[in-house]
């Protein structure tokens, strides 16, 4: 492979210059963390599923119009995409109570929440990410107003969306975070959705039998992830041949 640029490496990520200006290669690797990265793993053929199951994301989510970053799969674990401004935040939508939220308000995990609820957390790894109000948010110029009303609709349109996809192959949508990013076109922003959405990012239980087929199973120690993920990747159709 041809020496390139890195850009950022992240946790389960890296992201290299793109061939043309205002692109990157997003590079995604095996390396598993949880707790803000107290406990670390390779997990092998995590990242080749993952870049699989993003574009398989990505690429519908644009179809029905939501705009994103992606741009086409390069090769089992690359990505060409459009370099964003990332705006500074986590943006999380719950369907069901779990983890944290379970955890901070003491209801069960798996309880059905009234509606959809979208919150944030400021993307600060030394601090733990912590949950934010909008009003920090706009107060201290992470994003404007406007951005968090646009950004609000978006991530309920995604979950609209993931919602059903997943619901269609017996899997429910319990949570899930997106990135979202800024890019000027002509002088004028647009926000994307950005990063990735992948099982490392969503919590997917199975319909039937309740089994998590998320990063969960490697946080809470519940078996195999690539297992996991694998059943995601099949029952969606989009398996990658060699895992
Ligand atoms: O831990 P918590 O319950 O707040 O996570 C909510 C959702 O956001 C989960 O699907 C989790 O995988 C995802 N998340 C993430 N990256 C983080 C924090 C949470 O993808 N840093």
């Amino acid at each position: 492979m041809a020496r390139r640029k890195k850009i950022y490496e992240g946790k389960a990520k890296i992201l290299y210059e793109g061939p043309e200006p205002g692109t990157l290669v997003q590079y995604f690797k095996d390396d598993a963390t949880a707790f803000n990265a107290e406990k670390r793993a390779v997990i092998e053929g995590k990242g080749v599923l993952n870049n699989r199951l993003s574009e398989f994301f990505m690429t519908g989510l644009g179809q029905i119009g939501i705009p994103t970053h992606f741009i086409r799969r390069l090769n089992m674990r690359e990505q060409l995409i459009r370099q964003v401004e990332i705006i500074p935040l986590e943006i999380i939508v719950r369907n069901v109570a779990a983890g944290s939220m379970a955890k901070r308000l003491g209801i069960e995990e798996g309880t059905q929440l009234p509606r959809p609820i979208v919150e944030f957390s400021y993307k600060d790894d030394a601090l733990g990410d912590p949950l934010v109000p909008e009003e920090y948010i706009i107060a201290f110029g992470w994003a404007s107003q406007q951005d968090m009303d646009d950004i609000v609709s978006l991530a309920l349109r995604v979950n609209d969306w993931m919602s059903g996809v997943m619901y269609g192959v017996g899997i429910k949508l319990v949570d899930f975070k997106i990135e979202v990013g800024r890019v000027w076109d002509n002088e004028f922003p647009r926000l994307l959705l950005a990063d990735e959405i992948s099982p490392d990012s969503c919590r997917l239980w199975d319909i039937e039998t309740g089994q998590k087929l998320d990063k969960d199973v490697f946080r809470r120690d519940l078996g195999n992830l690539t297992d996991a993920y694998t059943e995601v990747a099949k029952r969606l159709g989009v398996m990658p041949s060699n895992v």
